[in-house]
């Protein structure tokens, strides 16, 4: 089906360009009516005319071909008023439709750089972050139509792997497996680093195993690939545990770039682009300089002839273009490394490697903080471990559920804590315009009344209990949808305006764009059930009344699913 926004805004389109040539209208849903028409004011402005006169004058030439009715309004909007016919059937077609009205684009491909922990390093709230956005985007993306590459970035190569390697062998290779199986990642890295500060041979050991390492050496690599493995193998736990869809498939680590790391440098050389400075190949992107005015160099190659952060950053944008045909490319990467990004991608496109009709773009999203308002740490002062705040998250839930409902069974108990305890950790991640840091507030994230995951999740199950309270299989292939109260039809409105909640979400890779339109319907639907009796009433208004509460559940479980949240039929 094609969504009401696009019937609308197509209509629109053909209509402007006869009556009003190079204007743009666009379509806002507003709350005096079903739609606005924005963009007349602009256009009127260059005409040097009044707007409302050419409001008028283009709401008498427009033919909406009975989608709705029109009225001008304010200083030259036009209010759109869908009509009953347009209304019923859209909200047949919904009835039909398993994408709920939401359409696909061909031909993109979308790379998603998310999660990218380090190895040997414990995972924490940031990455928790890049996790759950990355997710919820690869999933958005993917529904959308994209075929999408999720590109596990994780931090697998540099010089701290001297050290860590070294550690390893101190330890003794079960040991150290043990200790990384386990998660116990904080200890072996810290460990490590205590010894390197305070060891001078344990430190030159370290030094002597990174030059191993980068020049291939058969031994080291193998215990290379023991942290990396160890460390893949526990995040993995982590991403089933929160449900994510990355898997050790997905990982492909900064080490991956290494072969092509020599054509990255021949290749910015041969355009010209190489400067030596200090014994370091480098590149000056334009328009970056310190802040007295001397220009910012991209690091390609280290005066000790090894690779940095940017040098594979490079290699990866080169490859997702040119191997992998990304048309999108996304970064969910905390605020911090902005600049890193702009100046990678300006020296990318400098090189030719990054064509203008490529998107690329940094999916940024600001910090967790503690309830004293700082960077989120651990009482001790350390990095929070995603993993305990999770089952944290799952130990309230259950809780609450003992209290809600003592007679459940304990195993039914335990599964739906653990989808509640995910929903409310992810949906406070994605509800807030991911840019602005928010604070980590458990009692909130899991309680079941608010704008909150597990709320969601509710208003899902409760509908779902009116089918089973009906007991038998309901047929909706003769319902019509009248809409005769008020609230029948603002509850209508919202479930019609899915696709543009998704459109949006995938377009500004917002997800609480989608999360803001759930949380909206949930309480439409919240002031239908409560004006609006449903099993009691005759037909055939209790159809189209039930059908109202399967088109909403449906919504609300296909818009939590993509944004990697599971709502379960009973609560
Ligand atoms: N591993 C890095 C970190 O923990 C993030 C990598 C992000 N992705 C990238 N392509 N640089 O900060």
């Amino acid at each position: 089906m094609t969504s009401t926004y696009e019937l609308l805004a197509a209509r629109l389109r053909t209509a402007f360009d006869d009556l009003l040539p190079g204007a743009d209208p666009t379509l806002r849903v507003s709350d005096r009516s079903d739609y606005q028409v924005n963009g007349v004011m602009a256009v009127a402005k260059s005409l040097g005319e009044n707007p409302r006169a050419v409001a008028d004058r283009l709401m008498n030439g427009l033919d909406m071909g009975g989608l709705a009715t029109m009225e001008v309004a304010g200083p030259g909007f036009i209010n759109l008023t869908l009509t009953p016919e347009l209304l019923d059937g859209q909200l047949r077609s919904l009835l039909g439709d398993d994408r709920l009205g939401v359409s696909e684009v061909q031909g993109r491909t979308a790379v998603i750089d998310y999660s990218a922990p380090n190895v040997a390093k414990e995972m924490h709230v940031g990455h928790l972050r890049s996790t759950v956005i990355g997710d919820a985007l690869a999933r958005l993306y993917r529904f959308k139509g994209y075929s999408v590459v999720a590109r596990n970035h994780v931090g697998d190569w540099g010089t701290p792997f001297g050290m860590l390697i070294e550690h390893l062998l101190d330890l003794g290779e079960e040991e150290a497996i043990a200790s990384l199986g386990i998660g116990d990642l904080n200890t072996f890295y810290r460990s490590a680093r205590e010894k390197f500060d305070a060891d001078d041979t344990f430190k030159e050991r370290s030094r002597l195993r990174v030059v191993a390492l980068q020049s291939g050496d058969d031994e080291t690599l193998r215990l290379w690939r023991i942290l990396v493995a160890e460390s893949v193998a526990y995040f993995t736990e982590v991403y089933e545990a929160l449900d994510v869809t990355l898997t050790p498939a997905d990982v492909v680590g900064e080490s991956f770039y290494n072969p092509m790391l020599n054509d990255v440098v021949r290749d910015l050389d041969s355009a010209g682009l190489i400067v030596e400075s200090d014994g370091a190949l480098c590149v000056f992107p334009e328009g970056f300089t310190t802040r007295e005015g001397e220009p910012l160099p991209v690091i390609v190659q280290k005066r000790d002839e090894g690779f940095g952060y940017a040098a594979t950053d490079l290699a990866a944008v080169r490859n997702r273009v040119g191997d992998l045909g990304g048309t999108d490319l996304l970064y969910v990467v905390g605020a911090p490394q902005a600049q890193h990004f702009a100046m990678v991608w300006a020296v990318a496109r400098a090189a030719g490697w990054l064509p203008e009709n490529v998107r690329i773009e940094h999916i940024a999203f600001g910090s967790v903080l503690g309830p004293d308002r700082k960077v989120f740490k651990s009482r001790s002062g350390e990095t929070v471990k995603l993993i305990s705040l999770l089952n944290e998250a799952i130990d309230k839930a259950a809780a609450t559920l003992l209290e809600r409902s003592p007679d459940m069974e304990l195993e039914q108990r335990t599964e739906l804590a653990t989808h509640i305890g995910r929903a409310a950790i992810k949906y406070a991640d994605l509800s807030s315009d991911r840019q602005r840091d928010y604070v980590f507030d458990l009692e909130r994230m899991v309680n079941f009344e608010g704008d909150t995951g597990p709320y969601l999740q509710y208003a899902h199950a409760r509908i779902r209990s009116i089918f089973r309270r009906l007991g038998d299989e309901v047929s909706f292939d003769d319902v019509h949808f009248m809409l005769g109260e008020p609230a029948e039809r603002t509850l209508a409105l919202g479930l019609l305006a899915f696709p543009e909640a998704v459109d949006g979400a995938v377009a500004t890779c917002q997800p609480h764009r989608l999360t803001g339109y759930l949380f909206d319907l949930a309480q439409r639907f919240t002031s239908f059930y409560e004006a609006c009796p449903v099993l009691s009433v005759d037909e055939p208004l209790r159809s189209e009344r039930l059908a109202l509460c399967e088109i909403t559940a449906r919504t609300l479980r296909l818009g939590l699913g993509l944004l990697g949240i599971y709502a379960p039929d009973q609560m």
